[in-house]
């Protein structure tokens, strides 16, 4: 192998750019010629690519987003976007790609190494929401996690000084695995996630025993993909039946998507991007390289895809005997 490819695609990750690094540094350590795929998927019909050099990952390591930027592409899902993009990986004679993305990454790098089995791709798993197979950690999840952690206590500070019931929502439009964590990091009186039907009853009740106990404060982290709607849906029904505080609602959306990577992030990214070049090198192809107990697991795409990873229940039991 000669020449490969990297893009970044789906929603951006923290310790994107970090792995991206690694790519590159590693594919020119090996003698190859690596060639930066602009905005994903939609780069690669477009014909948006660059050679890349050591020097055009110097000083990102640090950096959220991705300098390759991203994209959601729709041309993609059809065989015609399928065809432009295969063309122009022949034209510049990519033999194979690192693609750093998502569930959504991993399901079109699925259907385009069905139709062009002589692509390899191996993937890295890049989303905050830590919903994939194959992976105890997502490239994103653990300074996205830090970045609700952060926000959650500065908000918890104001909800205690004026006595104040606040739900917050978090990202994970189908995982709750990002509010889980904040909100057991942040002693959260309830976690509402997308995997667990939420029961309205036992929220009042849980926050009935709080007021009773005589907190005078609580924090609701909701999951945005939760059955019952996101915080503010939830916020008013719960308003109609508990007026012991006064209730506020925080969305805290796309902050949680930027940002400085962790050490962690930078630590595992670098990793898999490693692992991911030596992959390709090795001829693998359709893997997700994954970190599973500490060390680097390869899981085919289908798998990586088919099912989410599962919440623990015992942790969402946790948040109730801690609350
Ligand atoms: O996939 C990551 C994610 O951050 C989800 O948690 C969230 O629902 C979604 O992306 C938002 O995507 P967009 O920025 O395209 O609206």
């Amino acid at each position: 192998m000669k020449k490969i490819g990297v893009f970044t695609s789906g929603g951006d990750a923290p310790g994107m750019n970090a792995c991206l690094r690694a790519v590159v540094r590693t594919a020119l350590h090996h003698g190859l010629e690596v060639v930066g795929i602009r905005r994903g998927y939609q780069g690669l019909i477009e014909d948006d690519m660059y050679d890349m050099h050591a020097n055009d990952v110097s000083n990102i390591i640090q950096l959220g987003g991705t300098i390759l930027r991203s994209a959601r592409s729709e041309e993609f899902r059809t065989p015609e976007g399928r065809r432009k993009a295969y063309d122009n990986i022949q034209k510049h004679g990519i033999e194979g790609i690192v693609a750093i993305g998502g569930d959504g990454t991993f399901r079109g790098a699925l259907a385009f190494t069905a139709e062009y089995p002589d692509v390899r791709m191996v993937g890295c798993p890049g989303t905050i929401d830590n919903d994939l197979i194959g992976t105890d950690y997502t490239i994103g999840y653990d300074t996205a996690i830090n970045t609700a952690m952060q926000a959650i206590d500065n908000i918890k500070d104001t909800a205690n000084a004026h006595d104040r019931l606040f739900f917050v929502e978090v990202m994970g439009r189908d995982a709750g695995f990002i509010a889980l964590r904040a909100g057991i990091a942040t002693g959260a009186e309830a976690v509402l996630v997308p995997e667990f039907k939420t029961d309205i009853n036992e929220l009042i009740d849980t926050l009935e025993q709080g007021y009773v106990s005589k907190k005078n404060s609580s924090i609701v982290v909701v999951a945005e993909g939760d059955d019952m709607g996101g915080a503010i849906e939830i916020a008013n029904q719960v308003k109609q039946r508990f007026q012991h505080y006064e209730i506020k609602v925080s969305i805290l959306g796309h902050i949680q998507r930027g940002g400085r990577p962790t050490c962690m992030e930078r630590f595992r990214a670098s990793q898999m991007g490693l692992a991911a070049v030596q992959a390709l090198m090795e001829g693998h192809r359709s893997i997700m390289i994954g970190i599973v107990h500490g060390e680097i697991a390869r899981t085919p795409f289908d798998q990586a895809v088919k099912h989410h990873q599962e919440i623990n229940p015992r942790l969402l039991e946790m948040v109730k005997i801690l609350s």
